[in-house]
């Protein structure tokens, strides 16, 4: 006999759950710097195209595999490609968000270290020239960052062993409005600093001559990466959204949502970046480097409000990468206790074991394991490109192929618009099944194409 299962509560409480995994590190350390490199404005046309044309079609494509089945995504890929070939790519679908966490905490733990260092006034106490190369010495630290990211990896596991509702639903509720009321804060502050006027120019002045080749492959990729396709989490959490609830809406909202907070972290980090009279870059040494040494470099003239943004900024990246990791441990939780019939509390406590070991692995590449490389790539460069360029990609093709070929038609037409209920999704029905059947497919191998050639 089927056991019940859980489902989130409203709308809000959907996209509150898929909005803390798509709001993350990309949001903040990606997006704002893709933004000033890509032409500003020019770049957030490209990317809301790229969002509306498939990486929404995609996110449907997910959330109508997981909603129709109303199972874990082994079974839910199971029931539509019976057989070995169902296994093989329901078992992608799970091993690829286990495979992301491994080292996404790994980062997670940074954070919780510098939430923690700005708590202690470090950054305040301390002059620019001291904290430059603070971070390089910390992560090829032989145990602080192995420590802190297993104790990331702790925290993320609280929330998800207390269930679906009682701990992703209850957690996601306050933690998403807070992230965005932090960066609001951040933002109006970094937006008072002297000299930011040439940040928000970096950012917003609609350059079209920056657009090239790369900006539309950076906007795809960076939409892909944004939204979590193609690692089994929206077919995981739409497996718990209630029969009345419109698949559309809760997915605009979320692309919504994660666009509106990427531009917002770019409001909150740029300026910032200008005024102490730097370039900005991309990816940790923007978070974990440059902003330590603005927060210094403010700090020597206005100690107390720089101590404030440091810490609300670490927490806001804290935080924003919590609520994504638990997306990415519910993957796995909801395929062993629905398959492998183990508790909550066990399936949460292996899968801490697992990401614990392999991402220790990675946090030491920085340092005693530096030496060892796969494909030429440190363990963690190798499992972060291997997720976006391979894993990510295979899923979201999948996800696609499934959706727009296999599953019937009917199935389609009834999860889209609740069985033509919903009139203005039932009128756009045929316009979302062409971008699911032709125009996804053919944009994910553009995507790999670009990062193949
Ligand atoms: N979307 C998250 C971010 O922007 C990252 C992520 C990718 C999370 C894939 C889960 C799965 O940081």
């Amino acid at each position: 006999m089927k056991t019940p299962r859980e489902n989130f509560g409203g709308r809000m409480a959907v996209i509150m759950a898929f909005a803390g995994s798509a709001i993350g590190l990309g949001n903040i350390w990606r997006f704002p710097y893709l933004l000033g490199e890509n032409g500003g404005a020019a770049f957030i046309l490209i990317y809301v195209a790229f969002t509306l044309i498939l990486s929404l079609p995609i996110f449907l494509a997910e959330s109508v595999i997981g909603r129709s089945s109303e199972a874990n995504c082994r079974a839910a890929v199971g029931f539509l490609v019976p057989g070995r070939a169902g296994r093989i790519f329901g078992l992608l679908m799970v091993i690829t968000p286990i495979w992301i966490l491994s080292y996404y905490s790994v980062v997670g733990g940074w954070s919780l270290d510098y939430f923690l260092q700005a708590v202690q006034l470090k950054f305040i106490r301390a002059t620019p020239a001291e904290i430059s190369g603070n971070f390089g010495l910390f992560i090829a630290h032989p145990w602080v960052p192995v420590v802190c990211h297993l104790a990331f990896l702790a925290v993320t596991v609280g929330v998800v062993v207390s269930g679906v509702k009682g701990g992703i639903e209850r957690f996601c509720k306050w933690s998403i409005p807070t992230l965005f009321i932090l960066i609001v804060l951040i933002a109006v502050y970094s937006l008072t600093l002297p000299g930011s006027g040439k940040g928000i120019e970096y950012l917003i002045k609609p350059d079209f001559s920056k657009v090239t080749a790369h900006t539309f492959i950076d906007a795809l990729g960076q939409s892909f990466f944004s939204l979590s396709l193609g690692t089994g989490i929206i077919i995981t959490y739409s497996s718990y959204i209630k029969k009345s609830e419109n698949l559309l809406a809760a997915g605009g909202g979320t692309a919504l949502s994660d666009l509106f907070f990427a531009i917002l972290a770019g409001f909150a980090i740029i300026p910032a970046v200008f005024s102490a009279g730097i370039e900005p870059g991309t990816g940790p040494t923007l978070l974990f480097d440059t902003l330590p040494y603005i927060f210094s470099h403010l700090g020597q003239s206005a100690p107390v409000l720089s101590a404030v943004a440091a810490i609300l900024f670490f927490a806001a990246i804290f935080l924003a990468a919590l609520t994504s990791s638990v997306s990415l441990v519910e993957v796995g939780a909801t395929y062993l206790t629905e398959e492998k019939g183990m508790k909550r509390g066990w399936a949460c406590a292996l899968l801490f074991v697992i990401c614990g070991v392999a991402g220790t692995l990675c946090s030491l590449s920085f340092g005693p394991l530096s030496q060892v490389k796969i494909l030429g790539n440190s363990l963690f460069d190798f499992a972060d490109s291997a997720a976006s360029n391979i894993l990510m990609v295979l899923g979201s093709l999948v996800s696609v192929i499934l959706a727009g070929w296999v599953m019937p038609r009917s199935v389609l037409f009834r999860e889209l618009t609740n069985g033509g209920a919903l009139r203005t999704n039932a009128k756009l029905f045929p316009a979302l099944r062409f971008l699911i059947r032709y125009v996804t497919p053919v944009g994910i191998l553009v995507l790999v194409l670009s990062t193949v050639l």
